[in-house]
């Protein structure tokens, strides 16, 4: 059999339990948190007096604080990009409405109050320009994205449950930096979020943790081949109005590292707990190259220590065209 054979054999095998997994990782409708939550209400009178104080706390966040928050809402915001290419995944099939559509099409309704909640709060900040971040997100779906995963769902399941993980990680940080500027409203927001992602997170890692029962080899390969390569983000095509795709992604994550929501460490933590996670070390039975894809995988936190500890942030902020320099 083709190693595709097998990993739809492997997908129709898992869909099984499709349901089970929904029930345990999703949240049904009636019962989860909406944007509306943690917004001003506009049929309220206090609507004014609300948005009022969003816009007074806003003004003791800084600039670097406003990229990083404005840069998360647009990586949320590319979500048809995320949705169109997980549908498109070996096994997932939204023509016969197989148990896999109906994971991606719950996980993406989920992921759809993110973008939601955070571009409604920005809107209101008035810290932020709205059209340049506008535009972004219209280049940003536009271009797409290469997250060099092909369509194949072993490889898919590692970058999502390292992506997920990298969200539950920044979303949570800008929380605590919004709560230590005393943005409480924000902060909760921020949090919540975080708290999506990382039931997000224990879904795919879930998914992967069951492959690796049915499949040895051939995951070994897949989780390989995505950390050698290295896990591309997902705004990794960012631009600014008028821009080619360039240096905006790489400057949008040296200002996440330089006020400590996302750094270099961070993905290397990632890779330790997913080696945890499925207990790469322990894993028997293999053959000689999943074997030697297992050693490289074990031996790669430390390998990417080293150079992430040689590894300088410029000190200045890069001036990008969606928030003013300092308004305070
Ligand atoms: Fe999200
Ligand atoms: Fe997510």
């Amino acid at each position: 059999m083709s190693l595709k054979n097998i990993r739809l054999d492997v997908m129709r095998y898992l869909e099984k339990d499709i349901d089970t997994l929904i029930e345990k990782y999703l949240v049904p409708i009636d019962t989860i948190w909406q944007p509306s939550d943690f917004l001003p209400n506009s049929e309220s009178d206090t609507f004014f007096d609300e948005v009022k104080e969003i816009r007074e706390l806003s003004k003791d966040l800084p600039y670097d604080f406003w990229v990083v928050l404005v840069g998360d809402m647009i990586t949320e915001e590319a979500l048809p990009t995320y949705e169109s290419w997980l549908m498109d995944v070996e096994g997932v099939d939204q023509v016969e409405h197989n148990g896999w559509s109906k994971w991606v099409r719950q996980w993406t309704a989920e992921e759809n109050r993110h973008g939601d909640v955070l571009n409604k709060y920005l809107y209101l900040s008035g810290r932020v320009n709205m059209k340049e971040i506008e535009k972004t997100t219209h280049h940003l779906i536009s271009d797409g994205f290469d997250i060099g995963t092909d369509r194949d769902p072993y490889k898919n399941f590692v970058y999502t449950s390292f992506q997920e993980l990298a969200t539950y990680i920044s979303h949570n940080r800008v929380a605590k930096l919004a709560k230590a500027r005393g943005n409480k409203q924000l902060a909760k927001m921020c949090k919540i979020i975080a708290g999506d992602e990382m039931r997000h997170h224990m879904a795919y890692s879930d998914f992967v943790d069951r492959i690796f029962k049915e499949d040895p080899n051939q995951m070994m390969m897949a989780f390989h081949h995505m950390m050698k390569a290295k896990i591309t983000m997902p705004a990794h095509f960012l631009r600014e109005s008028g821009d080619k795709i360039s240096s905006a992604f790489e400057e949008f994550s040296n200002t996440a590292q330089r006020i400590g929501v996302y750094t270099s460490m961070d993905y290397i933590d990632i890779l330790d707990k997913l080696i945890a996670k499925w207990d790469i070390g322990n894993m028997g039975g293999l053959n000689t190259e999943a074997e030697k894809a297992r050693d490289y995988l074990m031996k790669l936190p430390s390998r990417m220590t080293r150079i992430a500890e040689r590894m300088t942030i410029p000190e200045n902020s890069y001036q990008f065209k969606w928030v003013e320099p300092a308004k305070l």
